[in-house]
């Protein structure tokens, strides 16, 4: 099981080597998520419409290896964007994936760009 968590691993903006074009802005809720698909990846992608902004994470909870995480509750605590696991609740930082009511190991997180109403995720590979 934890084998398939190694496969998520944060990619920050300067290590970006691939835009995956993942779909058009309209797939995504306001101020909710979708899941999309990269290789054998699940990726949690976040239109936080509220903020304006877009985020992207591994769709697996941590706890349990559960692709749920796109399926979340986003909100704030105390100033930073999070997602809460649909199963349990446990809450993760947007923007770089710490547990914010836990001691679970980070999530991963993807840079987002929109360009012509696309949206685009970085990977480093
Ligand atoms: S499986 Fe996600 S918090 Fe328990």
């Amino acid at each position: 099981m934890q084998e398939i968590l190694k496969k998520y691993k944060t990619t920050k903006p300067e290590d970006v080597q691939v835009w995956f074009k993942a779909a058009h802005t309209s797939s995504f809720p306001k101020d909710g998520g979708a899941c999309v698909k990269y290789k054998d990846l699940q990726i949690a992608v976040f239109n936080f419409d509220r903020l304006q902004k877009w985020y992207a994470c591994q769709n697996l909870s941590p706890e349990k290896q559960e692709m749920v995480l796109s399926r979340g509750m986003i909100g704030d605590h105390n100033g930073i964007p999070k997602v809460a696991c649909p199963l349990h609740k446990k809450t993760f930082s947007l923007e770089n994936g710490e547990n914010l009511n836990g001691d679970l190991e980070p999530i991963a997180t993807y840079p987002v760009k929109i360009e012509d109403d696309f949206v685009y995720i970085g990977f480093s590979e």
